[in-house]
């Protein structure tokens, strides 16, 4: 079942007086359990593509749909919707927040959906140890290293299971061992049915995707 469909997808962004377009005429079809790799050089779109798919960043000409919905005719609060029950987000920047603890910034998602919090705390104690952060439990985002932060971004966007993981550069600050285990965590969710898209520059992770792209001269082209 198709899950993504990009079609002609133009975005620009306005510079000093000018528009200039960085992406163009873009096409992607994305089926439902896909795992999906796409590397590229810095400053070539990867991460505007990445907003467009997860609904954050409009786009100037083509479509976009997701499970058949056309998600440029939903308005601001469905696509809010959208994306708070489809898809979870590991950003470049992580967009943790700072002055909670880790705890917090990983039950968040939870604590939207109502859950108990007796559940909740099953839940989050089971992705630290996964994720082997549990030594941070309790401590703000503003005290962790960029490998700690790294990972509590990546729990905080997989706890809800979403349907698609979108994560840009998930694994860009951690060691070879850190990077296997998230690695491990990735193919365990993607064998569970999860969607991934990667942006990575990272072979080692590349090579764990079914396909891989690359975006050059505004579009994406397969690598394999
Ligand atoms: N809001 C914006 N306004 C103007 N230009 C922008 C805006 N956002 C991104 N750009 C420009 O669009 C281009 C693509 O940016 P993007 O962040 O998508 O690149 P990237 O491929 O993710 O790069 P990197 O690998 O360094 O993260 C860059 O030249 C960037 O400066
Ligand atoms: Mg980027």
């Amino acid at each position: 079942m198709m899950l993504i469909e990009l079609t002609g997808i133009t975005k620009r962004f306005k510079n000093g007086m000018e528009y200039k377009n960085i992406l163009e005429n873009l096409n992607l079809q994305i089926h439902q359990g896909d795992s999906i790799a796409i590397k590229g050089k810095s400053g070539c779109g990867k991460s505007t593509l990445l907003n467009i798919i997860g609904g954050l960043l409009p786009f100037d000409e083509g479509a976009m749909f997701f499970n058949g919905i056309d998600v440029s005719k939903l308005t601001e609060s469905q696509r809010a919707e959208y994306r708070k029950d489809n898809i979870g987000f590991v950003t470049q920047n992580f967009h943790l927040l700072d002055d909670r603890n880790v705890y917090e910034n990983i039950a968040l998602p939870l604590q939207y959906l109502g859950m108990s919090k007796h559940q909740i705390k099953d839940r989050v104690e089971e992705i630290l140890h996964d994720l082997d952060i549990e030594h941070t439990t309790k401590r703000t985002i503003s005290t962790l290293s960029g490998g700690e932060r790294q990972r509590v971004a990546i729990g905080r966007a997989i706890i809800k299971k979403p349907l698609l993981l979108l994560a840009d550069e998930p694994t860009g600050s951690l060691d070879e061992e850190t990077e296997e285990s998230i690695l491990e965590i990735f193919s365990s969710l993607h064998q569970q049915g999860m969607t991934l898209i990667i942006v990575t520059h990272d072979d080692t992770v590349s090579k764990n995707c079914q396909h891989i792209y690359k975006l050059q001269h505004k579009e994406l082209h397969s690598v394999y």
